[in-house]
């Protein structure tokens, strides 16, 4: 089976009532990036960013994949799918995809601020202040926060580079280094981009824009590649 990447952003979740970050209206207009995504913030007031995540943590436990997740999931008849996310809620799991990887993290998750490597469910949806891991050190959301290393990007690259087809969903493109990914398509492999909104892509990058909602746009793009009518 030939190979379909996708690589997603808030986007894909907004119609499952998840915020994006950069529209109207989105997360970074009302909260400082510096007090509650960065280590620099968890320094200075880390009941704030606790109870940042907790609250996201808890609007996603109300929320459901919508049908761009599921269209992703229905491409698997055709294509050996492997999604990579830059996107901590759980909603392609939750909608069926088998390979997903998370470059920023996973929002259900703690790890240990002693040791990255100390990952762990979290039962329900707070991380308090007084949990800590099994070496004694306080629990944190299982997020990359900005200025930190991003080691998923890795095995990421690899997927890209043995990418048949590349599609990118509900990001705006604007965070490395999950947005040099398209670097790392092989040249002539085909780009689809989906997008209610113009995205910049790098000038090399031949991509077909699909100007729509994730739920519309992906249902037009199974369409497109295999004639699949909803
Ligand atoms: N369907 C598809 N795309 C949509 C929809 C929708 N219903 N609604 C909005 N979008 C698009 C916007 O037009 C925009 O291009 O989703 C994109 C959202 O962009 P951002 O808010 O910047 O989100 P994202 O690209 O995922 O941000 C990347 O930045 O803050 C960090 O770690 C955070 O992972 C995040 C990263």
């Amino acid at each position: 089976m030939k190979k379909l990447v996708v690589l997603s952003g808030a986007g894909i979740s907004a119609e499952s009532g998840i915020r994006t970050f950069r529209d109207m209206g989105g997360l970074w207009e009302e909260y400082d990036i510096l007090e509650v995504a960065s280590p620099q913030g968890w320094e200075n007031n880390p009941e704030l960013v606790q109870n940042f995540y907790n609250e996201r943590r808890k609007q996603l436990l109300g929320c459901s994949p919508n049908k761009g997740h599921y269209g992703l999931v229905d491409l698997e008849k055709y294509y050996d799918v492997e999604i990579i996310t830059q996107n901590v809620d759980d909603l392609h799991e939750r909608a069926g995809s088998k390979k997903v990887l998370h470059l920023h993290g996973e929002l259900l998750k703690a790890q240990s601020s002693a040791d990255p490597e100390l990952v762990y469910e979290i039962d329900g949806w707070e991380i308090k202040m007084g949990d800590t891991c099994e070496k004694g050190s306080q629990l944190r959301p299982n997020v990359v926060w900005f200025g930190e290393p991003v080691p998923a990007m890795i095995p990421a690259m690899e997927i890209t580079r043995q990418s048949d087809i590349f599609v990118v969903v509900g990001t705006s493109l604007n965070v490395y280094p999950a947005a040099s990914l398209l670097d790392y398509v092989p040249r002539g492999v085909p780009v689809y981009v989906i997008d209610p909104e113009d995205v910049s892509v790098p000038f090399n990058v031949n991509a077909e824009v699909i100007r729509e909602k994730a739920a519309k746009g992906v249902e037009i793009l199974i369409e497109k590649l295999t004639g699949d009518k909803k």
